[in-house]
């Protein structure tokens, strides 16, 4: 029960400053935000992505991932009274996906990442709920995306670039295994406790 119990405690979840996030000088303020709330950061670097790790990060190869990528796109053109067939050509979602998908390549390998691991409890959920909506104009204030991005996938599309959300995180429990695989080596994962631990979770009284 109590193993259980810790083992929750430490759900593990990945996430990732973008290009954007370092070159806009927010790598501080997001670290911030993560830790503020209670989240344990337990590994953390600075890298300059390669193409293979982005192919490998996304599921690039997945139809249905492609297809919910162009269709996520396509979905912000009517808001704007875009015709998609006018400014892209098409308005097929797999064939628009696979442009954003290589956009996407094109825009993690831009500039350094600060890829992180993060632990906490329900850490894939509180990180999502961190980020904020994939469309930074869909964002609430008060999330990363919703107060430092704005754009939308529309104008990234007709302008054939990803769009610039700032941060990337994992959006479930297999998803974060995976990506904690892919970026971190085992070692580089550290166990440490932070003040305030005792006062967040265990009863002192
Ligand atoms: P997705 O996995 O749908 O969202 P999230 O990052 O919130 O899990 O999309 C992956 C990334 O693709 C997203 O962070 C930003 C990028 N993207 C574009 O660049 N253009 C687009 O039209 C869409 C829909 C996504």
């Amino acid at each position: 029960m109590s193993e259980i119990i810790s083992k929750i405690k430490k759900q593990r979840t990945f996430a990732m400053i973008k290009p954007d996030g370092v070159l806009r000088g927010l790598t501080g303020e997001i670290v911030r935000r993560i830790e503020v709330c209670g989240l344990k950061i337990v590994a953390l670097k600075m890298i300059k992505a390669t193409r293979e790790q982005i192919i490998a990060h996304y599921p690039m190869s997945d139809q249905a991932w492609i297809d919910r990528l162009g269709e996520k796109g396509l979905s912000t053109f009517e808001g704007l009274k875009l015709d998609p067939k006018h400014f892209l050509g098409t308005d097929n979602k797999s064939e628009i996906g696979r442009n954003v998908a290589k956009s996407l390549i094109d825009y993690m390998t831009s500039g350094p990442v600060v890829p992180m691991v993060i632990e906490g409890i329900q850490a894939v959920d509180m990180v999502r709920k961190l980020a904020g909506h994939t469309l930074p104009f869909k964002a609430d204030m008060g999330t990363i995306r919703g107060d430092f991005s704005v754009d939308s996938p529309a104008i990234a599309n007709v302008e054939n670039r990803a769009i610039h959300n700032l941060f990337h995180a994992s959006e479930t429990l297999e998803e974060a295994v995976k990506e904690i695989t892919l970026w971190f080596k085992p070692e580089e994962i550290m166990e440490y406790n932070r003040a305030g631990d005792d006062i967040m979770y265990s009863k002192t009284y």
